[in-house]
């Protein structure tokens, strides 16, 4: 089915189509001087000193959590605090490291994970076998890097930013992706920056790009930037070549020189593409305010970006999330229900549901009544109309 009102959108324009002829042309599809460039505009644009691409953002969690499994001293560090209320890939990526996951509650407008919580399961527990905090700016809304930066400076643990929903916000006064050792994003065609599949982590420090470069290319020896990309032209290589030396158990996450063109397409549209979201999330909020009482509508927050357009049924209302997503979607307008909360509404992570039962109320509000309708830089005042006149109607049929 095709609808009129896409959660995300990717059109194909003449820069896009330029960019995929530049490396047709090129006659390289593997990373080459494509990724080297994206690699070092994003690493600008977020405000790191570099940036390290891959084939997806989960590809990118897991390269990253990886690294920090790697350097020295941290491997006893077994937990990674993160929240529940986010896409499968945080919870999936802590796993397949081999690390646990500890889930804390979100904030129920904001959907963010609760910085106060994150404190105090470290005050009550300890840090001590605390590797990481990871951290979700979920659907663009900005968390408190700054308060999470000082509980993770107190015990010596590591943060890693997932911006995935989140690129171009402006958080506590630096871009999405510059607070902690690490962050990640995805470029999954329906986030702020598409490009297909592709993902990046970025950072600052020397130890932990050299571990990622490794990481994404099965521990090759090499760790240099030109090696990675197989140009032949490697300063270290000497009598075996370093592409078939392997230094540490990694994994193939190199991505290709198609979908880095297009990112960086993208990139370089970055500001463009964040206004015109936050011009039809503010169309959104102003056409849908008649219906506050019976829906939960999102916050205006500074820095934020919108992913999407979330909104919350309000439990009081007894209306079905379903029943207005059905409405919805007859009418042409996509819609997708919130994440489930993971540890107790996901059977991948059922192993934790008894541990976490009414642990997680606010997570688990949001995810049994919460849906995402599109709010990209396609969306038409028109089609804020068609959603504004379907719920319209739906409540003048539903609420006596
Ligand atoms: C918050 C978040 N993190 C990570 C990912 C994983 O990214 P990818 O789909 O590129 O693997 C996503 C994907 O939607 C996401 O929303």
């Amino acid at each position: 089915m095709s609808y009129a009102v896409q959660i995300g959108d990717l059109r194909v324009t003449p820069g896009i189509r330029g960019a995929v002829g530049r490396v047709l042309e090129s006659g390289r599809f593997t990373e080459g001087r494509e990724t080297a460039a994206f690699e070092r505009e994003r690493a600008a644009q977020v405000g790191t000193r570099y940036a390290v691409a891959m084939n997806s953002g989960t590809s990118a969690l897991i390269a990253a959590l990886t690294a920090l499994k790697y350097v020295d001293g941290r491997t006893p560090r077994r937990k990674v605090i993160t929240t529940p209320l986010t896409y499968a890939a945080d919870a999936n990526a802590i796993s397949l490291c081999g690390l646990d996951p500890v889930f804390v509650d979100v904030d129920p407008i904001t959907f963010g994970i609760r910085t106060d919580l994150i404190g105090r399961y470290i005050e009550r527990n300890g840090g001590e076998d605390v590797l990481a905090i990871l951290p979700v700016h979920l659907m663009g809304y900005p968390i408190d890097m700054k308060r999470i930066q000082v509980i993770a400076d107190g015990y010596g643990i590591d943060v890693v930013e997932d911006t995935a929903q989140a690129d171009g916000a402006d958080v506590y006064g630096r871009t999405a992706g510059a607070w902690g050792n690490l962050s990640i994003s995805s470029f999954f065609v329906a986030h702020v920056v598409q490009a297909g599949e592709m993902g990046v982590v970025n950072t600052d420090d020397d130890e932990l790009l050299g571990l990622l470069r490794q990481i994404k290319a099965n521990g090759r020896a090499c760790k240099c930037a030109v090696c990675t990309r197989a140009s032949g032209a490697c300063p270290g290589r000497g009598d075996v070549d370093p592409r078939f030396r392997h230094e540490v158990v990694g994994y193939n996450f190199k991505t290709d020189e198609w979908t880095s063109a297009i990112a960086r397409e993208q990139l370089a549209q970055i500001d463009d593409i964040v206004a015109r979201r936050r011009r039809t999330f503010d169309a959104y909020s102003k056409r849908l305010e008649a219906h506050e009482g019976w829906l939960q509508l999102p916050p205006v927050v500074k820095g934020a970006v919108p992913f999407a357009y979330p909104i919350v049924v309000r439990p009081d209302s007894l209306l079905s999330r379903r029943s207005v997503c059905d409405a919805l979607e007859s009418a042409g307008v996509e819609t997708r229900p919130m994440y489930p909360c993971i540890p107790t509404m996901t059977k991948s992570f059922a192993r934790f549901r008894s541990a976490y039962e009414g642990k997680l109320p606010a997570a688990e509000v949001v995810s049994a009544h919460g849906f995402l309708v599109g709010c990209h830089q396609f969306v038409t005042d028109a089609d804020v109309d068609l959603v504004g006149d379907t719920l319209d109607r739906f409540a003048e049929r539903m609420i006596p």
